[in-house]
């Protein structure tokens, strides 16, 4: 085991003091990366609001559509994806290799135990010359585009496809997150695509509220925002059709043949999403 690896495997076993909000969304997918402390906890969110897993299932189907749609229709081969919780099956590079093993995949997460699973994972399932996973903070800014530049070995002036799903509702209004994702969106190439969902407060069970507030004893806070809102965090980019929906209303044609339609209540879902493109 390298060094790394052994860093990783301390790191998780010291990590149990209170639940990971990347670990509660794995367990909210059914997955196995996540220990007692994220189970109870998310199971008692599935109890109080069982649309938890809806969410999570279908903001995944949104992610794998959406970086189809950045390979496949803009022919985008580098990929950052902050706030990506822990790589599973179906995650980005994952798809990003369906079309052609040439994508680099910067994965990036301020939770250490998120970092820690990252680099397990990746070190078995993915291409270390091509993926890559960093424990930094979405409020890094210029910093931390610098390292995902420099380690993932992209090109700054090629289009990037930037994914930043899931992650801006736990970005509280303080932390000015439409400041931030102004920069990074001026950093850009043209040509460039913004990935973007957030959980909304706007016609969704008011026990989202209830959750929300709840996650004040994870590793992350939460704060819910409405369409218009979600809607700014694109600033002057070009919002693709059919533009900010509900996850599973974006592009379902893009979905595998194996990854089920959703017939539910789009509402169900919590969450609204888009891609957004630098003229
Ligand atoms: C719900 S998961 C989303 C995973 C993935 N992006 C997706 O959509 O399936 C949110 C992740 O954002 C991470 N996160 C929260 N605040 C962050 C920040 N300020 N910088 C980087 N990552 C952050 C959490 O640690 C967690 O792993």
């Amino acid at each position: 085991m390298s060094e790394d690896l052994g860093r990783a495997r301390e790191t998780l076993a010291s990590s149990l003091d209170r639940p990971s909000t990347g670990r509660v969304y794995d367990f909210y997918l059914g997955g196995d990366h996540n220990y007692a402390i994220d189970r109870d906890f998310g199971q008692r969110m599935v109890d109080l609001m069982p649309e938890a897993r809806i969410f999570a299932r279908e903001n995944r189907g949104f992610v794998r559509r959406a970086v189809r749609y950045a390979r496949t229709e803009h022919g985008i081969t580098q990929f950052v994806d902050i706030g990506s919780g822990l790589p599973t099956q179906g995650n980005v590079h994952e798809i990003a290799d369906e079309s052609g093993r040439d994508a680099r995949v910067v994965y990036v997460d301020n939770d250490p135990v998120a970092r820690a699973h990252a680099q397990i994972l990746l070190s078995d399932t993915a291409d270390p010359q091509r993926h890559f996973a960093i424990d930094a903070d979405f409020l890094d800014g210029a910093e931390l585009w610098e390292r995902v530049i420099e380690l993932g070995g992209l090109d700054p002036d090629q289009p990037i496809c930037l994914l930043v799903s899931a992650l801006l509702h736990f970005i509280v209004p303080e932390q000015r997150p439409e400041e931030m994702l102004a920069l990074y969106r001026d950093l850009l190439p043209p040509g460039s695509l913004l990935v973007l969902s957030h959980c909304t407060d706007e016609d969704t069970t008011p026990a989202l509220q209830e959750v929300a507030a709840r996650y004040m004893v994870t590793t992350s806070n939460a704060h819910l925002r409405g369409r218009s809102e979600v809607r700014a965090f694109f600033g002057d980019f070009e919002l693709v059709e059919p533009g900010v929906v509900w996850t599973p209303q974006w592009r379902p044609e893009l979905a595998a043949a194996h990854e089920p339609p959703f017939d539910g209540d789009p509402a169900s879902t919590l969450a609204i999403a888009g891609v957004g493109r630098k003229r």
